[in-house]
C-alpha cells in the first residue's frame, strides 16, 4: 500500500504541508517519496528513492494545490524515475497511484503506438498518459473519470492539472479519505494524516470519484458520472494518537499503549461481545479468518472459544480461506480481523463468502476502512491508530474481545471482564522498567543468533506463532513458531549447541507437556528462555509471567514484542519500517 496525501487550498500555501502529512503515511510504504507543486499554470515535481528523513521540498514553489505519495512498489524497481508522480508528454497532467492497473500494458502499447513516450517502468504512468489523450476532447474531471473507468484491478487515482484549480480523486479497492477544511479541502489515504487539519471526513467508496476545489467537494459514480450525496463523518482519533510522542519509535509507544487498550475494552461494556456471540450462536458453521498476525489471533480464537465455551469454531489464513470456502452458505458465518480492514488477501476472501451469501463480521481497528464498509456486523477493535508496520496493540486488542465473545457465548462475560483484568496487571507488570530492562538484557544475548525457535501448545501455539514472527519482521533473525508437540517429529533435528528456544509456560493444562518439549531441546544443547509463572531449573533464562488463566496469551505475546524490538535496536533496524514490508498488504 502507499501514503497519498493532497491539498486544495484558497490560498498559496508550502509543498511542506504536503512532506509532514507523508511523513505521517509513511509506515504505509517507504521505497521512495515524491511531491507536485501547481504554481502559474506549472506542474513541478520533486521525488526520491528511500525515506523522506531529513528532505526538504523548499526548492518546489508554493501553490494552491499539492499531492504527494510514499511508494511500496509493485510494478517497476525501487528508482527515483519510478517514484510517483508520474507526469504525462506535455507535463500537464500528475498523477499519484495506489494499487495495480492490471491491464497497463495493452493501454501503454496504444499509447506509445500513438506517439506518448514513457520514461518509467511503472503502470502509474500510462494513466497519466491517457488522462493527456482524453483532456483533449473533455474536462479535467471527465478526462479523469474516463481514464479511471478503462483501468482493470483495484486502484486509487490522484490526478492534477496545470490548467485546472481541481484535485481529482478515484477509488476502486484502495482506501481514499476527503477531508473539509475552511477554504480548503484535502485528501489521504488514511484518516490519520487529516488531523493535524481536520477531523471532518468522508470515506470514499469503492466506484466514487471525488472533486476537490478550494471551496467544494463533490463525489460522483465514476461509472455514470452521476453526482452522489456525501456524508461527512467525524473521526474520533486525537492527534497525539498519530505522533510518537516521548517515544523513539511507534512500536514501542504502542507496546505501551497495550494497558490502555485492554482497559477500553473492558470498560467499553459487553455489547459488542454479547453482540458478536449471539451472532455466532444463530449461525451454522463460523470461520474466523486473518491474515499474519492477525491470523493468529484467529487461531487462538479457536482454542479461546473451545476452552472457555465449548464451542467449536474454524480459523484459516485469509489468503487460503478463498480456495476452500466453497461450503459456505447463507447460514455461515465469516469473522474477519484485520487491524487495517484493507488487506487484500481478507478482502477477496470476503467477497468470494459473500458470493456464497454468508454473513460478514468484522473485527477491525479502522473506522470507514473497506473491511468495515463491506461488513454485516462491526466490532471496532478501538486500538487507536496502529503505525508500526509490526502489530501490537491491535493484536492484543483483537484478542481481549475474543476473549470476551469466548466468555459472553457461555453466558460468564463478567468473568471475561475480571481475566482481562488479570492480563491488564500481568500486562503492566513486563512493561516495568525492571523486567525490560531483563528482556533487553536477553535481546544482548541473542543479538546475533541466526535462529531462534518459539515453542509452545494450546493456546501458547498461536503465541508462539506470533512470537516468531514478531522477531523475524523486524529483526531479521530466522525465528520459528512450532506446536512443541512437533518437535520430536522433525524440528528437533535443528537443536545444537546454544540453539535459542523461547518456551510459553503459562500455569495451564499444556505446563507438564511443554516442559517436556524444552527439556528435549536441552537435552540437544538448547538455550532455554522460559517464560513462565514460575522458574524452574531447565530454564537458562527466565522471564516471569504473572498469571491471567486464559487471557495468559496477551502478557506472553508481549514478552515478545519487546523481544523483537529489542533485538532490532541491538542490531541498528527500524523497528517502525522494517525492509521490505508495509503496514497493510493492499495487493494480492
Ligand atoms: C504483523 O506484525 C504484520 N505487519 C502483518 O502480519 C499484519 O498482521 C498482516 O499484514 C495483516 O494486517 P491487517 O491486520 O491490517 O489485516
Amino acid at each position: 500500500m502507499c501514503g497519498i496525501f493532497g491539498y486544495v487550498s484558497s490560498k498559496k500555501t508550502s509543498p511542506r504541508r504536503v512532506l509532514a502529512g507523508l511523513k505521517r503515511l509513511e509506515y504505509r510504504g517507504y521505497d521512495s517519496w515524491g511531491i507536485a507543486t501547481i504554481s502559474n499554470e506549472k506542474i513541478s515535481v520533486k521525488k526520491r528513492v528511500g525515506k523522506i528523513g531529513a528532505a526538504s521540498v523548499g526548492d518546489l514553489p508554493e501553490g494552491y494545490i499539492a499531492f504527494g505519495h510514499t511508494r511500496w512498489a509493485t510494478h517497476g524497481g525501487v528508482t527515483d524515475i519510478n517514484a510517483h508522480p508520474h507526469l504525462d508528454c506535455k507535463n500537464e497532467v500528475a498523477v499519484i497511484h495506489n494499487g495495480i492497473f492490471e491491464n497497463y500494458e495493452s493501454v501503454k502499447k496504444d499509447l506509445i503506438k500513438n506517439g506518448h513516450k514513457f520514461v518509467s517502468e511503472t503502470d502509474t504512468e500510462a494513466i497519466s498518459h491517457t488522462i493527456e489523450d482524453q483532456i483533449k476532447k473533455t474536462n479535467f474531471p471527465e478526462a479523469v473519470r474516463k481514464t479511471f473507468n478503462k483501468m482493470e484491478g483495484l486502484n486509487a487515482v490522484i490526478a492534477i492539472c496545470a490548467t485546472d484549480r481541481s484535485l481529482i480523486a478515484a477509488r476502486n479497492g484502495s482506501p481514499l479519505i476527503v477531508g473539509f477544511g475552511d477554504g480548503e479541502n484535502f485528501l489521504a489515504s488514511d484518516a490519520a494524516a487529516l488531523l493535524p487539519h481536520t477531523k471532518k471526513v468522508y470515506f470514499l467508496e469503492d466506484d466514487e470519484m471525488a472533486i476537490l476545489t478550494d471551496k467544494s467537494v463533490k463525489v460522483v459514480d465514476t461509472k455514470s458520472g452521476r453526482l452522489k450525496k456525501v456524508k461527512v463523518q467525524k473521526i474520533t482519533w486525537n492527534l497525539a494518537d498519530g505522533e510518537k510522542g516521548k517515544f523513539k519509535h511507534f512500536m514501542l509507544k504502542e507496546i505501551h499503549e497495550q494497558p490502555r487498550v485492554i482497559a477500553d475494552i473492558i470498560g467499553s461494556g459487553t455489547g459488542p461481545a454479547q453482540n458478536l456471540s449471539k451472532l455466532i450462536k444463530s449461525s451454522k458453521g463460523s470461520y474466523l479468518i486473518g491474515c499474519g498476525t492477525a491470523s493468529y489471533a484467529a487461531l487462538a480464537g479457536t482454542y479461546l472459544f473451545s476452552k472457555i465455551a465449548k464451542f467449536h469454531i474454524n480459523s484459516a489464513i485469509g489468503s487460503e480461506f478463498g480456495y476452500h470456502l466453497d461450503f459456505l452458505n447463507r447460514k455461515s458465518l465469516v469473522i474477519a480481523v484485520s487491524q487495517s480492514g484493507e488487506t487484500m488477501d481478507i478482502l477477496e476472501s470476503v467477497k468470494k463468502a459473500k458470493n456464497k451469501e454468508a454473513k460478514i463480521a468484522a473485527l477491525v481497528n479502522v473506522l470507514g476502512s473497506s473491511l468495515y464498509r463491506m461488513s454485516d456486523y462491526k466490532t471496532l477493535i478501538g486500538a487507536g491508530p496502529e503505525k508500526a508496520v509490526a502489530s501490537t496493540k491491535a493484536l492484543v486488542g483483537m484478542l481481549s474481545h475474543l476473549i470476551l465473545t469466548a466468555f459472553a457465548l457461555d453466558g460468564r462475560v463478567r468473568e471475561g471482564q475480571i481475566t482481562l483484568n488479570l492480563a491488564l496487571e500481568s500486562t503492566k507488570n513486563i512493561l516495568t522498567k525492571k523486567s525490560i530492562g531483563h528482556i533487553k538484557n536477553l535481546a544482548n544475548k541473542l543479538k546475533n543468533k541466526k535462529h531462534i525457535y518459539v515453542i509452545g501448545r494450546g493456546l501458547s501455539y498461536p503465541a508462539s506463532l506470533e512470537a516468531a514472527l514478531k522477531i523475524k519482521e523486524i529483526s531479521y533473525i530466522h525465528a520459528e513458531g512450532l506446536a512443541a508437540g512437533e518437535l520430536k517429529h522433525g524440528p528437533l533435528a535443528l537443536v545444537e549447541k546454544g540453539t535459542p528456544a523461547i518456551a510459553y509456560l503459562p500455569n495451564d493444562e499444556t505446563y507438564g507437556a511443554n516442559l517436556a518439549g524444552a527439556m528435549e531441546m536441552k537435552a540437544r544443547g538448547g538455550y532455554i528462555i522460559g517464560v513462565s509463572f514460575k522458574p524452574h531449573e531447565v530454564f537458562d533464562y527466565f522471564i516471569p509471567v504473572t498469571d491471567a488463566r486464559e487471557a495468559t496469551i496477551i502478557p506472553n505475546i508481549i514478552t515478545a514484542q519487546l523481544l523483537a524490538y529489542y533485538l532490532t535496536i541491538e542490531k541498528g533496524f527500524d523497528p517502525d519500517k522494517p525492509r521490505n514490508l508495509a503496514k497493510s498488504v493492499t495487493v494480492k
